[in-house]
């Protein structure tokens, strides 16, 4: 099967003579040229599949620590840009290389709308982006000759609140961490914006106890896929109308900051993961699903050996046995709250499409004495409709008369077509604290609205539920 339009991406499908472990491996192979288009994989033909399942415990080499990147050695940081300059030099046939790699991320984003594949928009966001790095990390060291020790260092955006300057400078294609689709300001050292993945943002998500809301679930993205995750994309990647390298899906996996972000994603949910059993918090918080839709999902992928191999959902969760890598895990304070449910009524005959929120009789008390006592207190809105194609940063505001008090930012990343078929859903996490009062006055209460934001399309806020996560106290974790 050939497609000879640009991009000229081109596919031989065939049969391996040799049977793999559970029937036919197909094997894949590209050509793509030229190395900088910014052209998603043409045909959006489906990922690779099949090839040999990875067994637990089949990985020996020893367990090593991923580092930040402001902690790394210079050996270690010649070692990276060795390993992405030897990655990026591969022929281009080769399944490995950097840009192939980039492409396999956008098979399996709606950049090739198929929700068969889609790992984003649900819980699948959080294993796959751990298996991809898995074998990338693999690939990478390979390169340099250090399967054992090479790890992946991850960029902790909630202290380090500019790129790291390794990926930055020289900003030059002679360094192997740069890329030259990046915004300006970014790209010349310049912050992120503030709460965009930091501390406050990150210690809010550590306070999140249901897998559901944190990381998404069978239909629905959780809140860290949109702060940080969504945030930090947009923020590093150029501003187009649809957003290039890091602010497009299609093409993301093409800047290394892409790598060290989800690494820091992937660190994240770790963390989370680490607070379980920890005491004062329900036996059932910090856990991952249990479904068997969630486990089971499986994904193949290429290995250093350009082999395909495949990965299970279910064979990530355990990362320091399996995929022989571990965290330092922080001592955080995690808030113990208490949650009110509410509703969320949209959308009158308001021409600005406002939705209110309905606080039930019985939980007035409780609501007054948040705002007498400025609780923090979070605003979850349950499997957010995103309508087809609204793409970009956004900002949530509660408004009320004149005043108009911000809840928090959140982005959806373009991705190159702005083509998603059909609504998205996706769980926010917002800051009700400064607006409580307006949210809960008696006479005319404030209405909950969407702000787009450079461009991007304001769409009414329609949920499946709301809540108020009011903090009753906090404690140190982890202590079991
Ligand atoms: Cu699969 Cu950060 O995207």
């Amino acid at each position: 099967m050939k497609r000879s339009h640009p991009p000229s991406l081109e596919r031989r499908r065939f049969v391996a003579g040799v049977a793999a472990l559970g029937g036919a491996a197909v094997a894949w192979r590209y050509v793509v040229t030229p190395a900088f288009a910014q052209n998603p994989p043409s045909g959006c033909p489906t990922p690779p599949s099949g090839g040999t399942p990875f067994q637990p415990g089949q990985d020996q080499r020893p367990i090593v620590l991923r580092p930040s990147i402001s902690a790394l050695t210079s050996a270690q940081l010649t070692e990276l840009r060795g390993a992405y300059a030897a990655l990026r030099a591969l022929p281009s046939s080769d399944p490995r290389t950097w840009i192939l790699q980039a492409d396999l991320h956008a098979l399996y984003c709606q950049q090739c709308t198929n929700d068969a594949t889609q790992i984003h928009f649900k819980w699948s966001f959080f294993p796959w982006h751990r298996a991809y790095l898995y074998y990338y990390e693999r690939i990478l060291g390979a390169l340099v000759g250090n399967l054992d020790g090479f790890r992946l260092p991850y960029w902790d955006w909630e202290v380090a609140r500019s790129m790291p300057s390794p990926y930055r400078t020289p900003a030059a294609a002679s360094n192997s961490l740069w890329d030259a689709n990046r915004d300006g300001g970014i790209a010349g050292g310049g912050g992120l914006p503030s709460g965009d993945g930091d501390l406050a943002r990150v210690q809010q998500l550590y306070g999140t106890q249901d897998f559901a809301t944190f990381g998404g679930n069978a239909s629905s993205a959780g809140a860290c896929e949109n702060n940080p995750h969504g945030l930090i994309h947009d923020d590093v990647g150029e501003q187009t109308p649809t957003g290039l390298d890091m602010g497009n899906l299609g093409f993301a996996a093409r800047d290394p900051i892409f790598f060290a972000h989800h690494g820091n994603l992937d660190k994240l949910w770790s963390h989370w993961n680490g607070l379980a059993g920890t005491s004062g918090v329900p036996a059932t918080a910090y856990r991952n699903p249990t479904d068997p839709g969630f486990l089971n999902a499986t994904w193949s992928f290429y290995d250093e050996t350009s082999a395909i191999v495949s990965m299970r959902a279910s064979d990530v969760l355990d990362h320091s046995d399996n995929l022989r890598y571990i965290y330092a895990l922080p001592v955080l304070h995690i808030p113990i709250y208490e949650i009110i449910r509410c509703e969320l009524i949209c959308c009158g005959p308001d021409p600005e499409k406002s939705a209110t929120l309905r606080i039930p009789q019985e939980s007035v008390d409780a609501t007054t004495l948040a705002v007498r006592d400025r609780l923090p207190t979070s605003l979850v809105l349950h499997e957010v409709e995103i309508p087809a194609g609204a793409t970009g940063t956004f900002e949530a505001f509660a408004v009320r008369g004149e005043r108009r008090v911000s809840l928090g930012r959140f982005a959806i990343v373009g991705e190159s077509h702005m083509a998603m078929k059909g609504a998205h859903r996706m769980t926010l996490l917002l800051d009700a604290t400064k607006a409580l009062p307006d949210l809960l006055a008696r006479e005319a209460p404030a209405t909950l609205r969407v702000i787009g934001r450079r461009g991007a399309k304001s769409f009414p806020l329609r949920a499946k539920g709301a809540e108020l996560r009011i903090q009753r106290s906090a404690v140190e974790a982890p202590r079991k």
